[in-house]
């Protein structure tokens, strides 16, 4: 039996399963991390979830909260070691498609005001500010509030 070639980037719905492991990232990743905890209750609630693999390895994920028209993007991250090199804006790209294949026709998320990075691939990938909440983080840092069509 031959065996069948599996794509190098695959897109999974996240499961609770994975959440030692999305959550072990995040802890390195962000100033202002979700808990383990916040990562269960978005699954709970039903948002759509996603860890992103290449050749099987976790190397990101994403969460996205889809309302009638609107998907609101709570988390993207990809681990430390696998950044630049396009995988970022490669799981952003797919969840545009996740969030359009739900009917959203915009997508919308807050950005640290000090997060290069990430306002860095919104701004890449066609978000423009429409907003800051100030003091959000914590009373201490700035959201800018990002969105951009689908
Ligand atoms: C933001 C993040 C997801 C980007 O992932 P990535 O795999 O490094 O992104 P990519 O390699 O696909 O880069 C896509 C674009 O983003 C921009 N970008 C990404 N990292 C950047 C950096 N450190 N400095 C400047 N621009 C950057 C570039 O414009 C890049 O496009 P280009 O390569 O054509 O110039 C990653 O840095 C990360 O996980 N950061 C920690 C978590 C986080 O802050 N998430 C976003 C807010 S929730």
């Amino acid at each position: 039996m031959s065996a069948v070639p599996k794509p190098m980037l695959e897109l999974v719905p996240m499961r609770e399963a994975d959440v030692d492991a999305v959550s072990a990232i995040e802890q390195g990743a962000h100033p202002f991390p979700w808990t383990r905890g916040n990562f269960v209750d978005s699954l709970r609630a039903g948002h759509s979830a996603w860890v992103f693999r290449e050749a099987g390895a976790l190397v990101g994920y994403g969460v996205l909260m889809v309302t009638v028209d609107e998907a609101e993007l709570l988390d993207i991250t990809v681990v430390p070691e696998c950044r630049q090199r396009g995988l970022g804006g490669t799981l952003l790209g797919q969840l545009f498609e996740v969030a359009r294949s739900h009917g959203a026709q915009r997508m919308l998320l807050e950005v640290r005001a000090g997060n290069e990075s990430g306002l860095a691939l919104y701004r890449r990938f066609g978000f423009a500010e429409i907003g800051r909440r100030r003091a959000y983080y914590h009373g201490k840092e700035d959201a800018i509030v990002m969105a951009r069509e689908l």
